[in-house]
């Protein structure tokens, strides 16, 4: 039984996120899509919100035999993945500029935890240049991000901006 955990703020998950978790379906029996609940962070949108959209967006991807479920977890990712009985950390890399930090937090958490292996794994060319805080600062000053984030999620951005 391969069960990966997949962490981040996904705020708001992208179109990129969910092609790294359908590549990750064919690695592995199980990923938990785990939401990051980081204090010092002002999200844009709450952890009901971001889990809330996950799990709308998650029903309509490719998973094969996988399974997809999410969740959150505050602390050290490491102490999560042992609790979850997890053996891997699934990232996505976009550029060389994600590596650097990638690297560091990867090392460190062998360290903290020899038995969990971090993948890091390549989006489609596509996607490599979606970041949610790009997507976010586009869409405040009214640019398209059609094709980024899925349809529900730019519905979710427009309701969201209008109530505040
Ligand atoms: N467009 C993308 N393509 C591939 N991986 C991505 C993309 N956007 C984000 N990721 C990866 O998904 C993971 C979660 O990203 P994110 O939600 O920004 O949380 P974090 O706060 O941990 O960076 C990270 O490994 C990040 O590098
Ligand atoms: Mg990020």
């Amino acid at each position: 039984m391969r069960r990966a955990i997949y962490p981040g703020s996904f705020d708001p998950v992208t179109n990129g996120h969910l092609d790294i978790i359908e590549r990750g379906c064919k690695l592995f029996d199980e990923i938990i899509v785990s939401i990051l609940v980081n204090p010092d962070k002002q999200p844009f949108f709450t952890l009901e919100e971001r889990s809330e959209m996950l799990s709308e967006v998650l029903q309509n991807i490719s998973q094969g035999n996988c399974t997809v479920r999410v969740d959150s977890f505050r602390g050290l990712l490491v102490n999560y993945a042992v609790a979850q009985q997890a053996n891997v950390i699934v990232r996505g890399i976009r550029a060389i500029s994600d590596y650097e930090y990638e690297l560091q937090m990867a090392l460190m958490n062998r360290r903290l935890e020899p038995g969990i292996e971090t993948v890091f794994m390549m989006p489609a060319e596509t996607y490599s240049y979606v970041s949610s805080r790009l997507v976010k600062e586009v869409f405040q000053l009214g640019g398209a991000i059609t094709g980024l984030v899925p349809p529900v999620i730019e519905r979710r951005m427009k309701e969201k901006m209008n109530q505040g």
